[in-house]
């Protein structure tokens, strides 16, 4: 695939709808939603949840958010949030397991998203008291100049760049040179028909130092 011209630029509230909708097809993906949201695909639900990330991400002052767009046809074929976080400081509202107790939105599978909660809480204590940015994105082509703004940013206040990389995704961030700090492993198979293919999905902590 040839190597697409694009420009990197932060993200403005009209982008909003359209990343929701980007994110929820790249989400479509991931076999954990596949039981995790009742109802499949459930688009009411699903646009819902995503809606509300990217809106809460553009309006914290703590994250910066960035598109890559395309520069011939101008559309948005990246994007990335960088949050920067201080020592103690609770995780936004918006992030996955910031409050383990959390109810369990409409649509979703209550004891899959109880187990989803735990395990990202779990990652992020280890990350607790540091502080460190974590990306979030999209879409192929670019992922790797999108992270590159998050070693500038750490290296610039010499702080780690942490994570959680869901599974799919690990492989490339081993290859830019991040290391494992934690896993947290879910059992799918005990929210699905026996012998459907559905095994252990995995959530990995990850960092890279500067
Ligand atoms: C993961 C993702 C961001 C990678 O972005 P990308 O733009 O395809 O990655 P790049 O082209 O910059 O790849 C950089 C390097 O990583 C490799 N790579 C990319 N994705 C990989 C993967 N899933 N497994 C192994 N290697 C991978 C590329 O081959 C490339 O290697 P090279 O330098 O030797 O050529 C992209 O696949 C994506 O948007 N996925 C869906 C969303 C997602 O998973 N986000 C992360 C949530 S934690």
């Amino acid at each position: 695939m040839a190597v697409p011209n694009y420009a990197i630029l932060p993200v403005v509230e009209a982008d909003l709808p359209f990343l929701a909708k980007f994110i929820h097809a790249s989400k479509l993906r991931l076999s954990i939603n596949r039981l995790l949201f009742e109802d499949w695909p459930n688009e009411t639900i699903q646009m819902k949840m995503y809606t509300g990330a990217v809106t809460s991400g553009f309006k914290d002052p703590a994250t910066e958010c960035f598109k890559a767009v395309d520069a011939e046809s101008n559309e948005i074929i990246g994007y990335f949030v960088l949050a920067r976080k201080r020592p103690a400081q609770e995780p936004p509202e918006y992030e996955l397991g910031a409050n383990p107790d959390h109810e369990t939105p409409e649509g979703l599978n209550p004891s899959l998203f109880a187990e989803v909660m735990t395990a990202s809480a779990e990652i992020a204590r280890a990350t607790k008291n540091t502080d460190f940015f974590e990306p979030r994105f999209q879409r192929h082509g670019v992922g790797a100049k999108l992270v590159q703004l998050g070693f500038d940013r750490a290296r610039a206040e010499n702080i780690p760049f942490a994570l959680c990389a869901e599974a799919p995704a690990h492989e490339f961030y081993v290859k830019l040179g991040f290391k494992e700090t934690q896993r947290a492993d879910i059992d799918l198979s005990k929210y699905a028909p026996a012998y459907s293919g559905f095994g252990i999905f995995r959530l990995t902590g990850m960092v890279w130092y500067p």
